[in-house]
């Protein structure tokens, strides 16, 4: 299916992650030049299908699969060496060679970082996300403590001594002394693994800004790929149920050194119903046999730590959120083959607190724990014929596109890409 990209595309998630963002950046990279990953790390997990082969990544934009665009890994992404070693190897296995470019910039998950993660989550008790256990939110904070490792370090052993002193006694103390965890690996270990690392990662390591500038220049496409959702946008989330990366597209700017001033398209990718792995409160979340049905047939075990995911029905406040913050162009809807089969679904417009009516997310966490979803109840659709992708939009059943209607309505915003299973062609442009 023909797609015409403009200069500058951005992908980001609307809800609490996994939904579909790999599908769809895939969908878009066979016509990028560029596809980029701008904030988040090894915590995704996305995922590619095509022709029955399924692609796992977690640090390589989902680009990778069609081989002619470069992927780059912006300084706004927290890296773990290790895991990205792994990830090369494993798309090594699968015949695929990446056009890979790593931002000298970013900053790089240590053993202690994970360590700490594990840590954090006990200390942090009810008010934890549920975190992935990468060591996202420490590899963060030291980035803000200005005690980080970045890649460049890794090239330059003086100064990775110099750094990684202050910050492994730093960490060191707050494990074992605040925490009452432990931290088994010596700082010398940490030093000669990690410079090995760094001489195995030297070929991708770059000033990604300037390269992407150029490209710009040159009227290369460049497609970004968010990582998780609005619902975990540090900023702008559920906080503190969030990841510690901005997650909206306003963040492509600094995650990456390209200038908003070109971006073009924003699309927010939206998960016909909501999942949430991980620990917050959750509106819409559907308790019982009807939630566990859906968890089976939409698959919703978690990419990167195989853990169940909550399900809920589709929820237009955190959605309304979405648009506003990320400024959408539109939105690609998916999973609406998981649904089929359904009598009727409910759409929440909006949550009742106390006697008050909220159409935005609030801020305040007692409110949000105690906000009560409003439905909307519409009828359902029966199974989607296989054939509907090659037939396009008019082929789908009337109920679902009534489904789609009543959001695009509700929202004020187009739904162009309707995704209707998990294969590349499963992909309908309206
Ligand atoms: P991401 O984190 O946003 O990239 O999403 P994940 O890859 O973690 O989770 C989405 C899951 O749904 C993956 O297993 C996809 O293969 C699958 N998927 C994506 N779109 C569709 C769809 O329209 N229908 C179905 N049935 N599966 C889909
Ligand atoms: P993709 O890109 C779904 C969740 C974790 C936890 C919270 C904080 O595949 O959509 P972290 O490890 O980041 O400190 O965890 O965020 N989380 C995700 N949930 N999809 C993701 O990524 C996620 N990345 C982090 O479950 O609640
Ligand atoms: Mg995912």
């Amino acid at each position: 299916m023909p797609v015409t990209n403009p200069q500058i595309t951005i992908i980001v998630g609307t809800q609490w992650g996994d939904e579909g963002k790999g599908k769809v950046t895939d969908f878009f990279a066979g016509e990028s030049d560029f596809v980029v990953r701008f904030q988040g790390g090894n915590n995704a997990g996305h995922t590619v299908v095509v022709d029955d082969q399924v692609y796992k990544l977690h640090l390589i934009p989902s680009g990778v699969i069609y081989g002619r665009p470069v992927s780059v890994i912006g300084n706004g992404v927290v890296i773990n060496p290790e895991a990205l070693i792994a990830e090369l190897a494993y798309l090594e296995k699968l015949h695929i060679l990446p056009r890979l470019m790593v931002s000298d910039r970013a900053h790089v998950i240590m053993p202690y970082h994970i360590v700490m993660d594990d840590a954090l989550t006990g200390h942090q008790g009810n008010l934890a996300a549920g975190s992935t256990k990468r060591g996202i939110a420490p590899v963060y904070a030291d980035k803000m403590y200005r005690h980080g490792i970045r890649m460049v370090d890794l090239l330059e052993p003086d100064i990775f001594k110099e750094k990684l002193e202050k910050s492994y006694q730093f960490n060191k103390n707050l494990i074992e002394k605040v925490l009452q965890g432990k931290l088994d690996e010596t700082l010398e270990s940490i030093y000669n693994r990690y410079l090995s690392y760094g001489q195995q990662l030297a070929p991708y390591i770059k000033d990604i800004s300037s390269i992407l500038y150029a490209a710009y220049k040159e009227k290369k496409s460049l497609l970004f790929e968010g990582a998780q959702g609005i619902s975990l946008d540090v900023d702008h989330g559920i906080y503190p149920h969030t990841t510690s990366s901005n997650t909206a597209a306003g963040h492509v700017a600094v995650g990456t050194g390209v200038s908003f001033r070109n971006i073009d398209r924003i699309i927010g990718v939206a998960k016909a119903y909501v999942t949430r792995v991980g620990i917050s409160p959750f509106p819409t979340e559907i308790d019982g046999s009807q939630g566990d049905a859906l968890r089976d047939k939409g698959n919703e075990f978690g990419t990167t730590t195989g853990r169940p995911r909550r399900i809920g029905w589709l929820d237009l406040v955190q959605l309304r959120q979405a648009i506003r913050v990320n400024g959408l162009s539109e939105l690609a809807l998916t999973k609406l083959d998981v649904l089929s089969g359904l009598d009727k679904l409910l759409v929440c417009t909006n949550y009742r607190v106390d006697d008050k009516s909220l159409t935005e997310v609030p801020a305040s966490l007692a409110t949000y724990r105690s906000a009560v979803p409003v439905y909307e109840t519409l009828p359902g659709w029966g199974s989607l014929d296989s054939s509907i992708p090659a037939r396009g939009y008019n082929a789908l059943p009337e109920n679902l596109r009534a489904y789609i209607r009543f959001i695009e309505d509700s929202l004020q915003i187009n739904i162009s890409i309707i995704s209707v299973g998990p294969q590349r062609h499963q992909t309908i442009l309206k």
